[in-house]
Protein backbone atom coordinates (compact mmCIF):
# COMPACT_ATOMS: atom_id res chain seq x y z
CA UNK A 1 0.00 0.00 0.00
CA UNK A 2 1.08 3.43 -0.79
CA UNK A 3 0.14 6.88 1.00
CA UNK A 4 -0.74 9.96 -0.12
CA UNK A 5 -1.24 12.06 2.58
CA UNK A 6 -2.30 15.53 2.65
CA UNK A 7 -1.71 18.37 5.88
CA UNK A 8 -3.90 21.62 5.27
CA UNK A 9 -2.00 23.42 8.52
CA UNK A 10 -4.45 26.26 9.32
CA UNK A 11 -5.85 26.93 6.09
CA UNK A 12 -9.30 26.48 4.78
CA UNK A 13 -12.64 27.41 6.54
CA UNK A 14 -15.59 25.05 6.20
CA UNK A 15 -16.65 26.73 3.12
CA UNK A 16 -13.38 26.84 1.29
CA UNK A 17 -12.71 23.02 2.52
CA UNK A 18 -16.12 22.12 0.58
CA UNK A 19 -15.28 23.86 -2.81
CA UNK A 20 -11.73 22.26 -2.58
CA UNK A 21 -14.28 18.95 -2.26
CA UNK A 22 -16.41 20.17 -5.88
CA UNK A 23 -13.09 20.91 -7.30
CA UNK A 24 -11.93 17.37 -6.54
CA UNK A 25 -14.52 16.02 -7.94
CA UNK A 26 -14.32 17.98 -10.81
CA UNK A 27 -11.22 16.73 -11.80
CA UNK A 28 -11.72 13.66 -10.89
CA UNK A 29 -8.18 11.62 -9.96
CA UNK A 30 -7.29 8.08 -10.61
CA UNK A 31 -8.04 6.82 -7.23
CA UNK A 32 -6.06 2.98 -7.19
CA UNK A 33 -7.31 0.70 -4.53
CA UNK A 34 -3.47 0.23 -3.90
CA UNK A 35 -3.16 3.86 -2.82
CA UNK A 36 -4.37 5.41 0.27
CA UNK A 37 -5.36 9.01 0.07
CA UNK A 38 -5.79 10.87 3.07
CA UNK A 39 -6.71 14.40 4.41
CA UNK A 40 -5.46 16.07 7.77
CA UNK A 41 -7.85 19.03 7.76
CA UNK A 42 -8.35 21.71 10.60
CA UNK A 43 -10.77 20.42 13.52
CA UNK A 44 -13.67 22.44 12.35
CA UNK A 45 -13.81 21.29 8.51
CA UNK A 46 -14.01 17.46 9.46
CA UNK A 47 -17.35 17.05 9.74
CA UNK A 48 -18.97 18.78 7.06
CA UNK A 49 -15.86 17.66 4.57
CA UNK A 50 -16.72 14.01 5.52
CA UNK A 51 -20.41 14.66 4.48
CA UNK A 52 -19.99 15.61 1.19
CA UNK A 53 -17.16 13.18 0.49
CA UNK A 54 -19.75 10.66 1.34
CA UNK A 55 -22.24 12.08 -0.94
CA UNK A 56 -20.70 12.62 -3.71
CA UNK A 57 -18.66 9.11 -3.30
CA UNK A 58 -15.03 10.48 -3.28
CA UNK A 59 -12.70 7.64 -1.71
CA UNK A 60 -10.64 10.04 0.71
CA UNK A 61 -10.07 9.21 4.01
CA UNK A 62 -9.96 12.28 6.30
CA UNK A 63 -7.29 12.63 9.63
CA UNK A 64 -7.08 15.53 12.29
CA UNK A 65 -3.80 17.29 12.58
CA UNK A 66 -3.73 17.58 16.49
CA UNK A 67 -5.12 15.73 19.36
CA UNK A 68 -5.13 16.69 23.20
CA UNK A 69 -2.37 15.02 25.20
CA UNK A 70 -4.75 14.64 28.12
CA UNK A 71 -7.99 12.25 28.78
CA UNK A 72 -11.60 13.69 28.91
CA UNK A 73 -12.12 15.90 31.48
CA UNK A 74 -11.93 19.67 32.59
CA UNK A 75 -9.59 20.92 29.94
CA UNK A 76 -11.35 23.59 28.22
CA UNK A 77 -10.78 24.12 24.82
CA UNK A 78 -9.01 20.78 24.27
CA UNK A 79 -10.30 18.05 21.70
CA UNK A 80 -9.45 14.52 22.92
CA UNK A 81 -8.92 11.26 20.95
CA UNK A 82 -12.52 10.61 22.19
CA UNK A 83 -14.18 12.85 20.43
CA UNK A 84 -12.15 12.52 16.88
CA UNK A 85 -12.64 8.56 16.98
CA UNK A 86 -16.24 9.48 15.54
CA UNK A 87 -14.84 11.63 12.80
CA UNK A 88 -11.28 10.55 11.44
CA UNK A 89 -9.56 7.46 10.80
CA UNK A 90 -6.01 8.94 11.39
CA UNK A 91 -4.34 12.19 13.25
CA UNK A 92 -1.23 13.89 12.67
CA UNK A 93 1.10 14.50 15.90
CA UNK A 94 4.99 15.61 16.60
CA UNK A 95 5.08 18.15 13.48
CA UNK A 96 8.00 20.22 13.78
CA UNK A 97 5.46 23.12 13.34
CA UNK A 98 3.69 21.95 16.75
CA UNK A 99 7.12 20.76 18.20
CA UNK A 100 8.34 24.63 17.18
CA UNK A 101 5.85 26.59 18.34
CA UNK A 102 3.51 24.67 20.52
CA UNK A 103 6.20 23.19 22.77
CA UNK A 104 5.38 19.40 22.13
CA UNK A 105 7.84 16.79 23.68
CA UNK A 106 8.62 13.45 22.27
CA UNK A 107 6.57 12.65 25.86
CA UNK A 108 3.35 14.42 24.90
CA UNK A 109 3.79 12.71 21.41
CA UNK A 110 3.90 8.92 22.89
CA UNK A 111 1.03 10.32 25.25
CA UNK A 112 -1.22 11.61 22.06
CA UNK A 113 -0.38 8.34 19.93
CA UNK A 114 -1.23 6.00 23.13
CA UNK A 115 -4.94 7.80 23.47
CA UNK A 116 -5.27 7.51 19.47
CA UNK A 117 -4.71 3.90 19.17
CA UNK A 118 -7.29 3.83 22.32
CA UNK A 119 -9.75 5.64 19.75
CA UNK A 120 -8.97 3.27 16.88
CA UNK A 121 -7.00 6.42 15.14
CA UNK A 122 -3.91 5.48 13.64
CA UNK A 123 -1.55 8.05 14.56
CA UNK A 124 0.75 9.37 11.90
CA UNK A 125 4.06 10.12 13.55
CA UNK A 126 6.37 13.01 12.09
CA UNK A 127 9.87 12.64 13.07
CA UNK A 128 13.06 14.62 12.06
CA UNK A 129 16.59 13.94 12.99
CA UNK A 130 17.40 15.33 15.76
CA UNK A 131 14.55 13.76 17.66
CA UNK A 132 14.39 10.30 15.77
CA UNK A 133 16.06 8.52 18.70
CA UNK A 134 14.31 9.77 21.23
CA UNK A 135 11.09 10.05 20.20
CA UNK A 136 11.17 6.50 18.70
CA UNK A 137 12.67 5.68 22.56
CA UNK A 138 9.96 7.37 24.62
CA UNK A 139 7.21 5.12 22.38
CA UNK A 140 8.26 2.53 23.32
CA UNK A 141 8.64 3.44 26.59
CA UNK A 142 4.84 4.15 26.76
CA UNK A 143 4.22 0.87 25.62
CA UNK A 144 2.81 2.15 22.04
CA UNK A 145 1.91 -0.70 19.22
CA UNK A 146 4.63 1.17 16.54
CA UNK A 147 3.13 -2.10 14.13
CA UNK A 148 -0.38 0.66 14.02
CA UNK A 149 1.44 3.76 13.42
CA UNK A 150 2.04 5.60 10.24
CA UNK A 151 6.02 7.10 10.29
CA UNK A 152 7.08 10.32 8.46
CA UNK A 153 10.38 11.67 7.70
CA UNK A 154 10.11 15.14 7.47
CA UNK A 155 13.27 17.47 7.07
CA UNK A 156 13.20 20.97 8.61
CA UNK A 157 14.70 22.33 6.30
CA UNK A 158 12.62 20.99 3.36
CA UNK A 159 9.09 21.88 4.84
CA UNK A 160 7.40 24.87 2.81
CA UNK A 161 10.57 25.71 1.10
CA UNK A 162 10.15 24.42 -2.39
CA UNK A 163 13.66 22.23 -1.96
CA UNK A 164 12.68 18.99 -1.26
CA UNK A 165 15.75 17.07 0.10
CA UNK A 166 17.79 14.26 -2.32
CA UNK A 167 15.30 10.83 -2.15
CA UNK A 168 18.29 8.93 -1.64
CA UNK A 169 18.82 10.76 1.53
CA UNK A 170 15.78 10.28 2.48
CA UNK A 171 15.74 6.25 2.07
CA UNK A 172 18.65 6.81 4.28
CA UNK A 173 16.77 7.58 7.07
CA UNK A 174 13.78 6.35 6.36
CA UNK A 175 15.72 2.90 6.85
CA UNK A 176 17.28 3.99 10.29
CA UNK A 177 13.83 4.54 11.26
CA UNK A 178 12.54 1.34 9.73
CA UNK A 179 15.69 -0.18 12.20
CA UNK A 180 14.32 1.56 14.78
CA UNK A 181 10.65 -0.07 14.91
CA UNK A 182 12.14 -3.07 13.66
CA UNK A 183 10.39 -2.89 10.17
CA UNK A 184 6.96 -2.96 11.83
CA UNK A 185 5.15 -0.08 9.60
CA UNK A 186 4.77 2.30 6.66
CA UNK A 187 7.72 5.24 6.35
CA UNK A 188 6.58 8.37 4.08
CA UNK A 189 8.72 10.87 3.35
CA UNK A 190 7.56 15.09 4.29
CA UNK A 191 8.74 18.40 2.73
CA UNK A 192 7.94 20.12 -0.22
CA UNK A 193 6.70 16.96 -2.21
CA UNK A 194 5.00 18.37 -5.82
CA UNK A 195 3.32 16.03 -8.61
CA UNK A 196 6.78 16.76 -10.50
CA UNK A 197 9.12 14.92 -7.38
CA UNK A 198 6.64 12.44 -6.01
CA UNK A 199 7.64 9.88 -7.87
CA UNK A 200 11.71 10.23 -7.22
CA UNK A 201 10.62 9.81 -3.63
CA UNK A 202 8.44 6.54 -3.75
CA UNK A 203 10.93 5.30 -6.00
CA UNK A 204 13.05 4.68 -3.19
CA UNK A 205 12.77 1.12 -1.48
CA UNK A 206 12.01 1.98 1.99
CA UNK A 207 9.46 5.42 1.26
CA UNK A 208 5.75 4.08 1.26
CA UNK A 209 4.43 7.47 0.24
CA UNK A 210 4.19 11.04 1.02
CA UNK A 211 2.42 13.82 3.53
CA UNK A 212 1.95 16.88 1.15
CA UNK A 213 1.57 20.60 2.77
CA UNK A 214 1.32 23.63 0.41
CA UNK A 215 0.42 21.32 -2.63
CA UNK A 216 -2.37 19.54 -0.99
CA UNK A 217 -4.21 23.16 -0.79
CA UNK A 218 -5.14 23.02 -4.49
CA UNK A 219 -7.19 20.68 -5.73
CA UNK A 220 -5.12 20.55 -8.88
CA UNK A 221 -1.89 19.96 -7.20
CA UNK A 222 -3.46 17.23 -5.20
CA UNK A 223 -4.61 15.40 -7.94
CA UNK A 224 -1.59 15.57 -10.22
CA UNK A 225 0.48 13.79 -6.99
CA UNK A 226 -2.31 11.19 -6.45
CA UNK A 227 -2.31 10.41 -10.19
CA UNK A 228 1.26 9.60 -10.21
CA UNK A 229 0.99 7.41 -7.66
CA UNK A 230 -1.78 5.58 -9.01
CA UNK A 231 -0.04 5.13 -12.51
CA UNK A 232 3.32 3.49 -10.23
P1 LIG B 1 5.16 21.24 2.47
O1 LIG B 1 4.71 20.82 3.96
O2 LIG B 1 4.71 20.15 1.54
O3 LIG B 1 4.44 22.55 2.23
O4 LIG B 1 6.64 21.39 2.48
C1 LIG B 1 4.88 19.52 4.42
C2 LIG B 1 4.44 19.43 5.86
O5 LIG B 1 4.79 20.29 6.66
O6 LIG B 1 3.72 18.47 6.26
Amino acid sequence: MKYVIGNWKSNQNLTESLIWVDGIDAIKPHFSPDVSVILCLPFTDIAGFNHKLSDLKIPILTGAQNVSHLPPGKHTGEITANMLGELVNYCLVGHSERRRDFNETSQMVAEKAGFLLGNSITPIICLDLPYLDEQIKELFQQNIDVSRCIFVYEPIAAIGTGHPIDPIDANHVANQISFLIDNAAPILYGGSVSADNVKSFVDQSRIDGVLVGADSLEPTLFAGIINCLAEK
